[in-house]
């Protein structure tokens, strides 16, 4: 993972790349550094722990100077100490790196050989010196950086300068993601657009195995090999003050609140108001990203249309909190749209030789579209034939260019390192397309999509309702403190939710929580049951309504203690749990988006009253672009 930032222009670049730095604290926060070329001198500071270690740092220190890079961590070669912290150098090379270099045990061999002083444990560190010895031929930073590549492996990106030259940056991305911000007279480098957006809208996504050559304001794009590539710029429309705190603690929680408008947002272009029915906006099936904007709706949905009419089967592949949205998916398409649907995560598909039959669609799914495992899919089910669609938050990013057809949570730029806000913006996407295929293959009539439609367009105050009961939530979190393990139990479509639950208590607040289907209980986890165990259990009105109050009954016979989250004023729950919170009656399909509420903020306010950092949890990034 790792965040990069850098930076040439008329500016001082330390607060340039600090502030773009601390937009990039998600993606790692194991050290940070910072390298700028002051006077014909580099000078570097790094610091072991957050970004704040290395602001403290930096204090005490001036900087002068036009071109400089920086970078936040997150370890895979070597521990998170100073030692290994970035900007690496190496005689006069500085550079940062994102990603795994797979043959670096080689390459220190050799450079060992060579009489090469490694200073780090890393992988990074070998990159500058090979560079750094590539330089010494050459002269010429762009031309060592390519002469370097050939004899490196891995999934990586780089962002380097050299002292000799201070007028010019050099990029490399093939793997994690890079964007060149453009800005007047000046030109920006970072991991994400989130970095640069208070300086620029104006952006150059690179794509792998492409060299940018920033020489002043002079930007030239090359392939690994040498030949001049002729990219166009993307304008992006996302506002800086969204990737502020706006007054709430943490990222975390704004995300929770944002999520009634962002599940508005990431509806919104597909559904009908007046007659209530969906039409998928410029998905683009064969179109690239940047076309979409310019497609002619009508005949855009026409293509979508013809290709939904050829799927016999959906695969959904996924990685973290996107996954339990992609099982979500499966409840939704096999009821709704008669479809047959597996779902799969992503690090596991890839490597299972999996069988895409003919006319199959592969979905992904991911907030930051840059996930190694999932691009790593997409790119297995395009060579095996399938049709593939993603959906992604992030426009533009890998996955979003890699697809056939493109779709968009809309939820604006998600901090978090735990997903929230892209996640149910995601379900309602999901439903959205369930409810698309369902009519467009004729599985259900237009009454039944009316309904379909009206009930997703209430879902959006239905989660403000929910979010007001945040105190309750914050209650039952204090309840759950004395716990030491938690079952996470729904069935239906609730049982993703409670994986999904799970998953948010372990990354958030360190404790064991396993998220499984409550029929599944008997076979295995009732043995756990004793007075540390907390049961969470998820029993919606709904058809199933019944049998989850069974396996409830079985729990609590044992001595289970229980939180029940159902819908309205229920009686009979309230009498089997120690703690009943309700949610407002709602449509099978929007159960889903409310009852991850509760369990999203359960996690939070327990976290942060233990103390712990909700928005970066140990040892977690947000975007995973290696294996
Ligand atoms: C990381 C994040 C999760 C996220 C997962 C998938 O593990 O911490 O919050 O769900 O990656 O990310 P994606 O960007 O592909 O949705």
């Amino acid at each position: 993972m790792c965040g990069i930032v850098g930076y040439l222009g008329p500016q001082n670049p330390k607060d340039i790349i600090v502030s773009g730095l601390k937009k990039l604290e998600y993606r790692g926060y194991d050290s940070a550094g910072i390298a700028i070329l002051d006077g014909g001198k580099t000078k570097r500071v790094r610091a072991a722990g957050k970004l704040k270690a290395l602001e403290d740092k930096l204090l005490s220190e001036k900087f002068d100077g036009h071109i400089g890079i920086g970078h936040t961590r997150w370890a895979t070669h070597g521990a998170p100490n100073e030692r290994n912290a970035h900007p690496h150098q190496v005689n006069g090379v500085s550079l940062v790196h994102n990603g795994i270099i797979e043959n670096y045990m080689e390459i220190r061999e050799d450079l060992l050989a060579r009489g090469a002083q490694i200073s780090s444990d890393t992988d990074s560190e070998l990159v500058a010196h090979l560079i750094a010895e590539e330089i010494v031929k050459t002269a010429d930073l762009y031309k060592a950086v390519q002469k370097t590549l050939v004899k490196i492996r891995g999934a990586f990106s780089i962002v380097a300068f050299w002292e000799e030259n201070p007028h010019q940056l050099v990029a490399f991305k093939d793997g994690p993601p890079l964007v060149v911000g453009l800005g007047i007279n000046e030109t920006f480098v970072a991991s994400d657009v989130q970095a640069l957006l208070q300086h620029t809208n104006k952006f150059i996504y690179l794509d792998d195995r492409e060299i940018a050559v920033i020489t002043g304001a002079d930007i030239k794009i090359f392939s690994a090999e040498g030949v001049s590539i002729s990219k166009k710029s993307v304008e992006l429309n996302w506002d800086p003050q969204m990737v502020e705190k706006q007054g709430y603690p943490h990222f975390m929680l704004k995300e929770i609140y944002e999520q009634p408008r962002a599940v508005a947002s990431a509806m919104a272009p597909h559904v009908n108001t007046e007659d209530f029915s969906v039409k998928l906006k410029n998905v683009g099936f064969g179109s690239p990203v940047h076309a979409l904007d310019e497609l002619e709706s009508e005949s855009d949905w026409k293509k979508t249309q013809e290709v939904l009419k050829g799927i016999e089967r959906i695969f959904i592949i996924a990685c973290g909190t996107s996954s339990y949205a992609g099982m979500v998916g499966k409840y939704l398409f096999e009821q709704i749209s008669k479809i047959p649907v597996e779902v799969d995560i992503a690090s596991e598909f890839r490597y299972r030789n999996p069988v895409i039959p003919n006319k199959t669609l592969v979905m992904t799914i991911s907030q930051s579209g840059e996930t190694a495992d999932t691009l790593a899919a997409i790119r297995l089910a395009k060579e095996k034939g399938a049709t593939t669609l993603s959906i992604c938050n992030v426009r533009s990013s890998t996955i979003d260019r890699e697809a056939h057809g493109h779709l968009y949570m809309n939820s604006g730029p998600e901090i978090g390192v735990a997903s929230t806000k892209a996640f149910t913006s995601t379900l309602a996407i999901l439903s959205t397309v369930a409810i698309a295929f369902a009519r467009t293959r004729e599985v259900i009539n237009q009454k039944q999509e009316q309904e379909f439609v009206r009930a997703l367009l209430a879902a959006p105050s239905q989660m403000e309702g929910v979010l007001a009961y945040d105190k309750y939530f914050d209650e039952a979190a204090h309840r759950l403190k004395k716990y030491k393990g938690f079952l996470y139990l729904g069935r239906g479509v609730s049982f993703p939710i409670a994986m999904e639950g799970a998953l948010k208590l372990k990354e958030l607040a360190y404790m064991h929580a396993e998220g499984y289907a409550a029929g599944e209980m008997k076979h295995g986890p009732l043995a756990l049951i004793d007075e540390n165990m907390a049961i969470v259990m998820l029993a919606p009105h709904d058809e199933l309504y019944e049998k989850s109050i069974s396996n409830l009954e079985e729990a609590r016979a044992r001595g289970a203690q229980v939180i029940a989250i159902g819908t309205g004023d229920n009686e009979k729950l309230k009498s089997i749990s120690q703690y009943y919170l309700s949610l407002p009656p709602a449509h099978w399909m929007i159960n889903p988006l409310l009852e991850a509420i509760p369990l999203q903020l359960m996690a939070y306010h327990l976290a942060s009253s233990l103390g712990y950092d909700v928005d970066q949890p140990r040892n977690l990034a947000k975007s995973v672009t290696v294996e």
